[in-house]
């Protein structure tokens, strides 16, 4: 385990965001990330632990330790004929443990393919895409408590999932870092089609036999098509949450905009697309030097290198207000600002 000091954060947030950390380490299992924790030399400063860093905005440099959690391993814990719990190291990469899983023919998160980040990172945040969230295959998880060292588990209802929620941004933030992470994964699949472009994509790609392998291709077909790939341009998928707002509200403005799409949540509530707000008020494509919003996808705000933190932070501000003026909605961020 090698603590390195004064280093540049740029290769691990998928903004690329260039700002240097005092120090940073990488723990590849659960009793070196507890040696870092309780280490004389840095037990007092401020951490900030990574998985794939898709989820942050680095705004300045980080004056602390920065732990990168790796820990890896994908293990069977229970299996009957129907289906099957895998347990799953916060550090591996989310996409390669969906691969995986397809390559086994198990199903249940083929609708969440490509989707930046680490296991570990993915119920912080309740990830979730094309109609499947983390929330409708989470087992539990295990997570280590930063007061008493303890390694703590937490069942579904403990963890308090909703949409881009959990309790860890909530009551139990900076309290735990999750060190694994189990899912129950079907061996009969349970096909999810009716979101978004799914079927007309599956349509344009010839397939006439559904399986799990093709519905994870028509999602990285539709991914790639609309978002931009972080080894490329930076940045953190959908910077903002899609707003829920009140029935009654929706009504006025669909009278103003009748385009305006929206999703029931329930008989009180809908959820419009902040893409679709984002763009109406005249975002999308914009650019101004090295950041922007994304041409093809305006919930997507862009570093297309050398960009810096503030000045993302500045114009997702703009964006904000403008939204607000022109439809009376308050955005607020999926992404943290560090
Ligand atoms: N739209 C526009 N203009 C845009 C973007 C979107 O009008 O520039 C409209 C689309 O036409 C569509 C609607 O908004 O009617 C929804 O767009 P899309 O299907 O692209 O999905 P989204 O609601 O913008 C959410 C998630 C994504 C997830 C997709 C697919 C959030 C904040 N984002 O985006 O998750 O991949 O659905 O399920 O819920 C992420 O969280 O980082 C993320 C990428």
């Amino acid at each position: 385990m090698k603590i390195q000091q004064n280093i540049s954060l740029k290769p691990y947030n998928t903004f690329g965001l260039d700002v240097k950390a005092s120090y940073f380490v990488e723990v590849s299992s659960v009793k070196e990330l507890v040696a870092i924790l309780q280490n004389p030399d840095y037990k007092d400063l401020s951490r900030l632990f990574l998985g794939g860093g898709s989820n942050i905005l680095l705004t300045k440099d980080y004056e602390g330790i920065v732990i990168k959690i790796n820990l890896e391993g994908i293990n069977i814990i229970q299996e009957d004929l129907k289906s099957l719990v895998l347990k799953v190291g916060a550090g591996v990469s989310w996409h390669s443990f969906v691969l995986y899983t397809i390559a086994n023919n198990w199903a249940g998160i083929e609708n969440m393919s490509l989707i930046p980040g680490t296991v570990g990172a993915a119920p912080m945040q309740n990830i979730g895409a094309y109609g499947v969230e983390i929330k409708d295959v989470f087992h539990s998880l295990e997570a280590l408590n930063l007061s008493t060292f303890e390694i703590e588990t937490f069942d579904l209802a403990a963890c308090k999932f909703g949409y881009r929620e959990s309790v860890f941004k909530h009551e139990k933030k900076g309290q735990y870092v999750i060190l694994s992470v189990s899912f129950t994964l079907q061996k009969e699949p349970t096909f999810k089609t009716a979101y978004g472009d799914i079927q007309r994509t599956l349509a344009e790609m010839g397939v006439t036999e559904l399986s799990i392998k093709a519905i994870s291709d028509a999602v990285i077909h539709i991914r790639k098509s609309k978002l931009p790939d972080p080894a490329e341009i930076g940045n953190s998928g959908s910077f903002f949450k899609n707003p829920e707002i009140s029935v009654s509200q929706y009504l006025a403005l669909k009278e103003r905009f009748d385009t305006i799409p929206s999703y029931p949540i329930n008989e009180t509530t809908v959820k419009v697309p902040a893409g679709w707000l984002i763009e109406q008020a005249g975002w999308k494509g914009f650019r101004d030097g090295n950041i922007g919003v994304h041409a093809r996808q305006a919930l997507v705000l862009v570093n297309y290198g050398g960009g810096n933190g503030n000045e993302i932070k500045n114009l997702a501000y703009k964006v904000q207000a403008s939204v607000k003026e022109k439809f009376g909605i308050e955005l607020s961020p999926e992404v943290n600002f560090i």
